[in-house]
C-alpha cells in the first residue's frame, strides 16, 4: 500500500502549530540557510548528516497533525529530530555511547556543561584523552569526552578499531567549539520527552504503530563496489541489511505507518523500494578518502506518502 494523503490541513486548530517556531507549513519555501539557523546546531557531527539539506526534505515533511509519535532507527546527528522536535519520539542507533551521549545531553545537561569546560583543544591533551578507557569514566566524563573527541577529531569522523576503541587522528582545526552551551541547553530541551534505547533498527518492528512517522537514515549504498563508507559501527551494513530493511519498510507501509528513508542513488536501492515516491535529493559528499570524490552527488528520499498536495 502506498499513501497518498490530499493534506487537509487543520493547523489553525492544532495545539503543536501555537507553539511550533516556525509553523511547519512555513518551511516548504524556506531558504536552505534559514532552515539551518531555526534548526538547533547539531551536538555533534556525524558522517552524513542531513542539517544542509533539510530544505530540500521540507516539503516532502508530514504536518504534526498527521503522525502521533516520530521514531528514528538511525539516529546518528540527529539533524531530523532536531529539526521536527516533535512532542512525542522513539530514537535508537546502533553505536552505545552515541545513545549515551544524547541521554546524558537529556538528563544531566549541566553537568555535562561542566565536565566539557575541563577539556581543552591540544594535540597531545586529545591523545591522552583518545587514549582514556572509556569504561573507567563515569557516564556525564564518557559524554564529554566523546563529544570532545568529536569535535576536535580529523573532520568529525567516528571510526572504532577491532577492540572498539575509537582511533580517529587530531583534526585540522583552529578553533573548535568544544562546549555550546545554548546550543546544548537547547538539545537537552528538545530532548525531554524522547526515549532513547541502543537498537538494531528492526526494533521499528516492534514499536511502530499506525500513524507513526519514521525517518530512516541508513548507512547508504554503495554507488559502486570501491565508494563505500559504511563503518559508523564496527560491523558495517552488507547488502543484506539494506535488503532487510527495505524488508521491514514494506511491513511498516502495511501497517499504517508514514516512512521517510534516505538511501545513495544506486541501482540497488530502486530495486529495493519500486513503487515508493522516489525524490531525487542533491548533496555534497563530505567523506570520502579521495579528494576528487567530493562533490555534488545525488541521494533519494523515499516516502511512502506525498505529502506535496497542501492547500
Ligand atoms: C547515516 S548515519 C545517520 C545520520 C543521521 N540521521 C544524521 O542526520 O546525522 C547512520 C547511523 O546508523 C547507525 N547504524 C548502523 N547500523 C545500524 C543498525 N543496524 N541499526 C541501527 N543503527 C545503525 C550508525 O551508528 C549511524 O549513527
Amino acid at each position: 500500500m502506498c499513501y497518498n494523503y490530499a493534506v487537509r490541513f487543520v493547523w489553525l486548530h492544532h495545539e503543536r502549530s501555537k507553539v511550533c517556531e516556525p509553523p511547519y507549513h512555513m518551511t516548504q519555501c524556506t531558504s536552505s540557510a534559514r532552515l539551518e539557523r531555526q534548526t538547533p546546531a547539531p551536538i555533534l557531527k556525524w558522517a552524513g548528516g542531513k542539517r544542509a539539506l533539510l530544505a530540500q526534505f521540507a516539503p516532502h515533511f508530514p504536518h504534526p497533525s498527521q503522525y502521533q509519535r516520530y521514531v528514528e532507527p538511525f539516529l546518528g546527528g540527529a539533524a531530523v529530530f532536531f529539526h521536527l522536535q516533535p512532542a512525542q519520539s522513539l530514537l535508537y542507533d546502533l553505536n552505545p555511547h552515541l545513545i549515551e551521549v544524547y541521554t546524558v545531553v537529556r538528563d544531566h545537561v549541566e553537568d555535562l556543561i561542566v565536565a566539557l569546560q575541563k577539556h581543552h583543544h591540544d594535540r597531545a591533551y586529545f591523545y591522552a584523552l583518545r587514549a582514556q578507557q572509556p569504561s573507567t569514566l563515569s557516564p556525564v566524563e564518557r559524554a564529554a569526552r566523546f563529544i570532545f573527541l568529536n569535535r576536535t577529531c580529523y573532520n568529525g569522523l567516528y571510526r572504532v578499531n577491532r577492540q572498539g576503541h575509537f582511533n580517529v587522528p587530531f583534526g585540522k582545526y583552529t578553533n573548535p567549539t568544544i562546549c555550546d552551551e545554548p546550543g546544548l541547553r537547547q538539545a537537552s530541551r528538545a530532548l525531554q520527552q524522547a526515549q532513547l534505547a541502543v537498537a538494531d533498527f528492526e526494533v521499528v518492528l516492534d514499536v511502530a504503530t499506525s500513524g507513526d512517522l519514521i525517518y530512516f537514515d541508513p548507512p547508504y549504498a554503495p554507488l559502486s563496489p570501491t565508494s563505500s563508507f559504511t563503518s559508523y559501527t564496527s560491523e558495517g551494513f552488507s547488502p543484506t541489511d539494506q535488503h532487510r530493511l527495505a524488508a521491514a519498510f514494506r511491513t511498516l507501509d502495511a501497517r499504517g505507518c508514514l516512512l521517510m528513508l534516505s538511501n545513495s542513488n544506486a541501482p540497488l536501492i530502486a530495486e529495493l523500494y519500486h513503487g515508493f515516491h522516489l525524490h531525487p535529493i542533491n548533496a555534497r559528499r563530505a567523506i570520502n578518502s579521495k579528494a576528487n570524490g567530493r562533490g555534488l552527488i545525488q541521494e533519494v528520499l523515499i516516502t511512502n506518502f506525498r505529502a506535496a498536495d497542501r492547500p
